[in-house]
């Protein structure tokens, strides 16, 4: 016998493939860590057929329970993966071949591995969006913590990386908190891409058997069918969406670790990452780096690739299916293992790094933020903005010269530069009134932060039902 009549498609084969080819064909390391959505699809699958009195029921009942020995098999690492079965579904085919005979050799009736993956990877997909999810609801939860803890905390808002206008801490963190709820919807919106079953298209044709496709979705608690079984078997956009939601996650997390990177520097001093989440030098012993921050930041650059890597894969294929679309898992897969590792190390950075609130005091003291204030106390007085900014922008530049703050102005030196300035001008300038007074809904305003505080707990709290209702 040729190894090419080993494979289960050798019928047709007189000479077999080498043990390169063989590898290079594989996509067995990649694809086995679908298996137990493969037994899963099998095992509704094999029903269905005895069901529709396809196969006997005795054969169902031999298939049902070789494939949860090889479920159990799997689970504890005794499963003999080996290349030569090429992927995930001929392995396990082979070794329900060798437990329960020819019953395991009519699994693969009214079925294709082209329907047969497309399903595995789809339920795969749905699992792991619910757990991206739920990872991205643990840093939720704690970004929502720290806002409350630290509540009333004022540190420096920055544009151009310079600073702006004081904020609130919490305001800031919530912040990211909002960007991980839109990251919640792209992860719900790829799950439910991914929750329409292929399986019954076969090849790409349909098939001659009379399957019950609406009870396969239901057994695999898929919500829809295929509507088109060239379409099915060639679908990839579930993928597309999930990685492009990837993507963006960990666009936000490099953002969010961006500013940790700075805020735990000597420079900025805001922040000290707690020694579990810091390496030091080998050479300088003062060093402590923040290297898992900076791991996120630069494994961004791997997700975005992983995105272009599946559109350019799938951008010159002609329907159906198409051997290129085995490298469809790879990116997918790195791209929600490095969120999903991302999440939890952003996540505990978060949760154990020390916040000094006095150093963010001070920077939001120092840079002359309370001036877009100063100016607008002018205008609600009748001077044009455009004057009054003219008016304290030079005040800013004789603090600067003279090393000064504008809190440290005295009254006469303000009447000075403009008759204007009312009595409580001084008061303009007080960096906590300059934050109360934005009261504008989600603004930095205390009370519009404690607003913000409760409707991000009310969208947690509807994300975290979402999951919990699929079981996630
Ligand atoms: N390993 C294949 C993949 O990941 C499974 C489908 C193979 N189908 C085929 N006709 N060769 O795409």
């Amino acid at each position: 016998m040729t190894a090419g009549a080993r494979k289960p498609w050798g019928g047709r084969f007189e000479r077999s493939v080498d043990a390169f080819t063989e590898e290079f064909g594989a996509s067995l390391p990649v694809d086995q860590r679908m298996a137990e959505q493969d037994i899963r699809g099998s095992i509704a699958h094999a029903k269905m057929l005895a069901e529709r009195g396809i196969i006997s029921d005795q054969d169902a009942e031999a298939i049902v329970s070789g494939l949860s020995q090889i479920y159990r098999e799997i689970a504890d690492g005794t499963f003999v993966f080996d290349i030569a079965d090429e992927d995930v579904h001929m392995a396990v085919e082979r070794r329900l071949i060798d437990l329960v005979g020819p019953a395991g050799g009519r699994l693969h009736t009214a079925r294709s591995r082209n329907d047969q993956v497309a399903t595995d990877t789809r339920l795969y997909c749905k699992d792991a969006a619910l757990g991206l999810a739920r990872a991205a609801d643990a840093l939720r939860g704690t970004l929502l913590r720290l806002a409350e803890k630290h509540s009333g905390v004022v540190l420096p808002g920055y544009t151009h990386l310079q600073r702006a206008q004081p904020v609130l801490f919490s305001h800031h963190l919530l912040a990211y908190f909002w960007m991980l709820t839109r990251d919640v919807a792209r992860f719900r919106s790829a799950y439910e891409a991914a929750d329409t079953l292929p399986l019954g298209s076969a090849a790409l044709a349909g098939t001659t058997f009379p399957v019950d496709r609406e009870a396969v979705a239901k057994a695999l608690g898929f919500s829809d069918i295929s509507a088109n079984s060239l379409d099915a078997v060639s679908d990839r956009d579930f993928l597309l969406d999930l990685t492009y939601a990837c993507a963006v996650a960990q666009t936000h997390l490099s953002r969010l670790c961006e500013e940790l990177i700075l805020w735990s520097t000597g420079e900025f001093g805001f922040v000290t990452l707690d020694d579990a989440w810091a390496t030091g030098s080998s050479i300088m012993p003062q060093k402590k780096n923040p290297d898992f921050a900076e791991l996120v930041r630069g494994k961004t650059g791997r997700v975005v690739g992983d995105l272009t890597s599946l559109l350019v894969t799938l951008k010159g294929l002609p329907l159906a299916y198409n051997k290129d679309m085995q490298e469809d898992k790879p990116p997918a897969f790195d791209a929600i293992d490095t969120v999903a590792d991302s999440l939890r190390a952003v996540e505990g950075m978060l949760a154990t790094m020390s916040v000094h609130e006095d150093a963010m005091r001070a920077a939001a003291n120092g840079g002359f933020m309370a001036a877009t204030d100063l100016a607008d106390h002018l205008a609600a007085r009748g001077v044009p903005f455009r004057d009054a900014h003219e008016i304290v922008g030079r005040l800013v530049l004789t603090c600067e010269r003279e090393g000064r703050t504008l809190q440290s102005l005295t009254m006469a030196e303000l009447r000075e530069a403009s008759p204007a300035f009312g009595d409580d001008a001084l008061e303009a300038v007080d960096i906590d009134a300059v934050v109360a007074r934005r009261t504008s809904a989600g603004g930095t305003g205390h009370e519009a932060v404690s607003a913000q505080v409760v409707s991000a707990r009310e969208a947690l709290d509807a994300d975290v039902a979402w999951r919990e209702s699929l079981g996630g």
